[in-house]
C-alpha cells in the first residue's frame, strides 16, 4: 500500500513540472526569436528603442523588405507615430530635425504630398518647420522650394519679390537670399559665426569689436602705404606665392590695404566724405562694419612703378592669374548691381584656390558663391 501511494505522489508531481518545462523552453525560443530579430534590425542600422518598436508593431518583415530608413527609424523612436502615414515616413529623407516626425504628421495632415513635406523639410530646420506647421496650406512649395539653395524662412519673401520684379525662380531665391529684397545696410544680419569664407557686404555686418585673432605684417618690400599692413596668417602666404609668380613675369605687385578695423572704416568714410562726398562713399567705401578690410581676408593690389593700378600690367596679370592664388576681383565691372560697389580693379578677396577657381570659371561674385554653396 505504502509503495502505490509513493507511486501515485511521484506521477502527480512530474504533470506541472513538464508543463513548466514546456513553458520555459517555449519562452526561451520566444526570447531567442525576438533577441535575433532584435539583433537583425541593429544590424540593419535601427536603434534598440525602434527594433524594439518595430517588433510590437508587426512591422518586422515590412522592415526587413525596405532596410535601412533614418526616417523609419526616427518614426519608430517616436511616441507620435502614425500607423497610417508609414509608406510615407519611408519615403521622407531624413533630417535630423527634433520634431521630425510630429511635423511630417503636420504636414500630411494638411494635405501637403510627400514631394512637399520632404522640400519643406530639407529646406527649413526643426524651427522654422515647425512654425510652417501652424500655418495654413502655402502654394509655390515646389516652385521655390525645389531649388537647391533656396531657404523654407525665405518662402514668403520669394513669392512677394517674384511678384514685383518677375524674375525666373532660381533668380528669385539667389536675390532674396542674399537680400536684394531689402535697403542696403538696412536690418543687416549681424556675422556671430566667423570662419575664413565669412561673406561680407552691405547686408551683412561684423561687430565693432571683431578683430581676426592671426594677423601679420606683410613684409615692408611689398608695402605701397606709409603704414604697416596687416593681413591673416594664410592671406599672407598666398599673397607671397602670387607675388612671386608674378615676379618671375617681369610683374612687381604690392599691397595698398589690408586688414582695417572697424575704426580705421570709420576713419576712411570720414576723409573720402569730406572728399569726394556721399555718392562716391556709397558706391566705393563700405561703412565701417560692412568693409571686407574688417576680414583681414581682402587686399588692396598695387603696382611698384604705376600709380592708377587699372593703367598697370600688374592689373592685367592679377586679372588672368589671381585665381590661381585663392584670389578673387571682389566688385568687377560686370557685377556692380550685384555686389552693390562700383568696379575696384584693386580689391582681392582671399577664397583659397578651389573656390576662386570656380568663381573665375563660372563668372559669378563670392556673394552668390556663398548663397549657393556656403551659405545655410
Ligand atoms: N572699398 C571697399 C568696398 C571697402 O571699403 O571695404
Ligand atoms: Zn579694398
Amino acid at each position: 500500500m505504502t509503495k502505490k501511494r509513493k507511486l501515485k505522489l511521484k506521477s502527480s508531481a512530474r504533470k506541472p513540472l513538464v508543463i513548466i518545462s514546456a513553458v520555459v523552453v517555449v519562452i526561451i525560443i520566444i526570447l531567442a526569436f525576438y533577441f535575433n530579430r532584435i539583433g537583425e534590425l541593429k544590424n540593419l542600422g535601427y536603434s534598440e528603442e525602434a527594433a524594439k518598436s518595430i517588433i510590437f508593431k508587426f512591422k518586422y518583415s515590412y522592415i526587413m523588405d525596405i532596410g535601412e530608413n533614418k526616417t523609419l527609424n526616427a518614426a519608430f523612436e517616436s511616441d507620435v507615430y502614425i500607423e497610417d502615414n508609414l509608406d510615407n515616413y519611408a519615403k521622407v529623407d531624413y533630417e535630423n530635425q527634433k520634431h521630425l516626425i510630429r511635423n511630417i504628421n503636420k504636414l500630411l495632415d494638411k494635405g501637403y504630398s510627400v514631394n512637399e513635406v520632404n522640400l519643406i523639410i530639407s529646406k527649413g530646420d526643426d524651427k522654422s518647420v515647425s512654425e510652417f506647421t501652424k500655418r495654413d496650406k502655402v502654394k509655390y512649395i515646389e516652385e521655390f522650394l525645389s531649388i537647391d539653395f533656396a531657404k523654407l524662412e525665405n518662402l514668403d519673401r520669394y513669392v512677394e519679390y517674384q511678384d514685383k520684379e518677375n524674375d525666373d525662380a532660381e533668380t528669385t531665391v539667389l536675390y532674396v537670399n542674399m537680400d536684394f529684397d531689402k535697403e542696403d545696410y538696412v536690418d543687416p544680419l549681424v556675422i556671430d559665426d566667423f570662419d575664413d569664407y565669412v561673406l561680407v557686404n552691405k547686408h551683412r555686418q561684423l561687430s565693432s569689436e571683431y578683430v581676426p585673432d592671426d594677423l601679420v605684417k606683410i613684409k615692408d618690400e611689398y608695402v605701397k602705404t606709409d603704414e604697416d599692413v596687416e593681413i591673416e596668417r594664410n592671406v599672407a602666404k598666398a599673397f607671397y606665392d602670387m607675388a612671386e609668380a608674378a615676379s618671375k613675369d617681369g610683374m612687381e605687385l604690392m599691397v595698398s590695404s589690408g586688414y582695417r578695423s572697424y575704426k580705421d572704416q570709420e576713419e576712411i568714410t570720414n576723409t573720402y566724405l569730406e572728399l569726394y562726398g556721399q555718392n562716391y562713399v556709397d558706391n566705393y567705401v563700405a561703412k565701417p562694419g560692412f568693409s571686407e578690410h574688417q576680414t583681414a581676408m581682402s587686399l588692396d593690389i598695387a603696382s611698384k612703378s604705376v600709380n592708377t593700378f587699372v593703367e598697370s600690367d600688374e592689373y592685367t596679370w592679377m586679372m588672368d592669374n589671381a585665381y590661381k592664388y585663392g584670389f578673387i576681383l571682389r566688385y568687377p565691372r560686370s557685377k556692380e548691381d550685384i555686389t552693390g560697389y562700383k568696379c575696384e580693379a584693386w580689391h582681392y578677396r582671399y577664397v583659397g584656390k578651389k573656390i576662386a577657381k570656380y568663381i573665375k570659371e563660372n563668372n559669378i561674385t563670392y556673394d552668390e558663391y556663398y548663397v549657393m554653396f556656403l551659405d545655410d
